[in-house]
């Protein structure tokens, strides 16, 4: 079976992998940008990892789930440039603190497309709750940054509506 490919292969710019330091307090300025920083990244991972799915298990399930996964990867890459766009336009830097690699470590030993997808389906729940709480926090200090948070859950509830529809 095909595997994904291995981390170092792959190209993480602009950010800085490692081992991430404490995430700084919401209210400050350094601490919405470690925010969007990890999502941003976290959208970098999601890219990847549909991407490569829709190869790797693309004899394990039906035509329209490939398709699916192929128009997911477009979004996360999409929704990794608003978030990169807003940190530029906040001063901020993508590098400036480095990043955990965990989120693609994790699919990297999926086994089945059906441990892929329910896997990755609980990561995205995840992110999509959190971006929610974080847009209704920024909603009267940084209505940009939230309206960005919202668009993203927005659409992540159809890629996390796959686990359910074919699983
Ligand atoms: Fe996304
Ligand atoms: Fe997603």
């Amino acid at each position: 079976m095909r595997k994904f490919i291995s981390v170092d292969l792959l190209d993480w710019a602009p950010y800085r992998t490692g081992t991430p330091s404490k995430i700084r307090p919401m209210n400050t300025s350094e601490g919405l940008g470690d925010r969007i920083r990890v999502a941003a990244f976290a959208e970098r991972q999601a890219y990847y990892a549909f991407t490569q799915a829709a190869k790797i298990f693309a004899t394990e399930v039906p035509e329209e789930l490939v398709m699916a996964w192929k128009r997911i990867a477009l979004e996360e890459s999409k929704h990794e440039t608003w978030l990169l766009k807003r940190l530029a336009e906040l001063n901020l830097d993508a590098a400036e603190m480095p990043v955990s690699l965990g989120l693609y470590n994790s699919f990297i030993n999926c086994q089945s497309a059906r441990e892929f997808t329910l896997y990755i389906s609980d990561s995205e729940e995840k992110g999509r709750i959190a971006g929610v709480k974080f847009a209704e926090f920024l909603k009267v200090t940084d209505p940009v940054t939230s309206k960005i948070f919202t668009d993203i859950a927005d659409e992540e509830v159809f890629h996390i509506s796959l686990a359910k529809k074919y699983f």
